[in-house]
């Protein structure tokens, strides 16, 4: 097998690996979110993951190769980060906490767009056309996903910043504690 060859496959064993570990975590990010639109799209994505592992599949076969996973260590890691983030949820308000949510999302996103542009760029090298066909679909739906983590993301973030200026104006006119501050003086 030439060098490259072996390259795009221990890139897609890695791919592999942090796509099953992905389809295990995203119900729990199904779960956490509260907005709707965020919980639907967590949702989809899923659906889509499932996608991603056979079309990896389908890609190891046209190669002549086992899908054979190989450790990702940088999803496991991401992944964790997401479960903290998740575990953390309870302490903040439910939009700061999607907002956090959306930024664990996305590290996830970024790390696959990364991956498949790899791939689809090394197989389209070696004139693996049938392969790079299927890596660049999947590469597509990644950019969609984080396209759309941003777009929902937007008012969400609108929001919970109109709160948090609610909450400082609150705390100003408090008259609680301008009687302290009048007694004080
Ligand atoms: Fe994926
Ligand atoms: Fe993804």
């Amino acid at each position: 097998m030439g060098q490259l060859k072996e390259l795009l496959v221990e890139e897609m064993q890695d791919l592999l690996h942090a796509e099953t570990q992905l389809v295990g975590a995203l119900p729990k990010m199904v779960d956490a979110a509260n907005n709707p639109q965020l919980k639907q799209c967590f949702s989809t994505h899923l659906t889509q993951t499932e996608q991603h592992v056979d079309r990896l599949k389908r890609a190891f076969e046209l190669l002549g190769e086992k899908a054979q996973p190989k450790p990702c260590k940088a999803m496991m890691g991401l992944i964790a980060e997401a479960e903290e983030t998740m575990s953390e949820a309870g302490e903040k308000d439910p939009l700061t906490a999607d907002i956090a949510l959306v930024a664990s999302a996305q590290r996830v996103e970024h790390y696959e767009i990364a991956g498949y542009g790899n791939v689809y760029t090394l197989a389209r090298q070696i004139d693996e056309l049938d392969v790079a066909d299927l890596l660049r679909h999947t590469l597509g739906d990644e950019e969609s996903a984080d396209f759309l983590l941003t777009e929902i993301s937007k008012p969400i973030l609108q929001q919970a910043s109109l709160d948090d200026t609610d909450a400082i104006q609150k705390k100003t006119h408090n008259p609680a504690r301008s009687k302290v501050s009048l007694s004080a003086v």
